[in-house]
């Protein structure tokens, strides 16, 4: 596991699409996951930036939405499938053909077996870029997830409902299930990228980078990953083991 410490969340965010550019280079039919969330929209914006002055050519790329909370219908516009198209895949001009989206109203065996299959035919995961939760999550992989988990249906955790509130309105109006690349899904991806920025992820992340892996906190599947990188900026590293 690599370990990246960037001055602020702007330098966080460049490295971070700096990375995703020189991937596109390498490979332009790449499919990338990208989190939901605060984190990522500055790396979006320089995404973005990126294309309009044809500095990233995303015209083959492809794109598997990371997660998706269950029974919504579809285009609600809570689903963070239609959160990441409008922050990121309609300003690129991606079309839906190129996205893998969970069908929020799918059955679960069914949905995760389809999802799967079409990763699988684009050739897999090239670049997961993910964040980091607040309880150590990824996606919807809440702690005690185990790390061989495939995608699919899962609960959401009493700490995920609680900091999704926000975009529900309430607790009470928070699905209490939602779909998620599995962590054995993400720990496939070639290249795995965990960004992490602001004091408040500081404890979350000092745990993550100290503590062995473990399936109580799903983010440490970074030390298990062949080829992990932890993006952070200062303000999240002040709690990091000094070694
Ligand atoms: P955040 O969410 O980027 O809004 O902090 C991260 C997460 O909960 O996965």
């Amino acid at each position: 596991m690599k370990i990246i410490t960037a001055d602020d969340y702007d330098d966080l965010s460049r490295r971070t699409a700096a990375l995703v550019c020189a991937q596109l280079v390498r490979k332009p039919a790449s499919l990338f996951v990208f989190p939901t969330g605060a984190t990522p929209l500055g790396l979006f914006r320089e995404l973005v930036a990126a294309a309009r002055e044809l500095r990233a050519d995303f015209s083959n790329a492809s794109f598997a939405v990371l997660d998706e909370y269950a029974g919504i219908a579809p285009g609600d516009r809570r689903g963070l499938a239609g959160w990441l198209g409008r922050e990121l895949l309609d300003p690129l001009g991606i079309p839906a053909s190129r996205v893998i989206t969970f069908d929020p109203r799918g059955e679960a065996s069914a949905e995760s077996a389809r999802v799967e299959a079409a990763i699988a035919a684009r050739g897999g995961i090239d670049l997961a870029v993910l964040g980091l939760g607040p309880n150590g999550h990824l996606g919807f992989n809440e702690p005690g997830t185990s790390f061989d988990a495939r995608s699919g249906l899962v609960p959401l955790s009493a700490a995920s409902i609680t900091s999704n509130a926000a975009y529900w309105g309430s607790e009470a109006d928070v699905p209490r299930t939602g779909f998620t690349l599995g962590l054995g899904t993400l720990l496939e991806a070639r290249q795995f990228v965990l960004i992490v920025s602001g004091a408040r992820k500081a404890d979350i992340l000092g745990r993550v980078l100290a503590d062995p892996a473990t399936p109580d906190l799903p983010a440490t599947i970074a030390h298990v990953h062949p080829n992990a990188l932890v993006l952070a900026d200062r303000q999240a590293m002040s709690r990091a083991p000094k070694d």
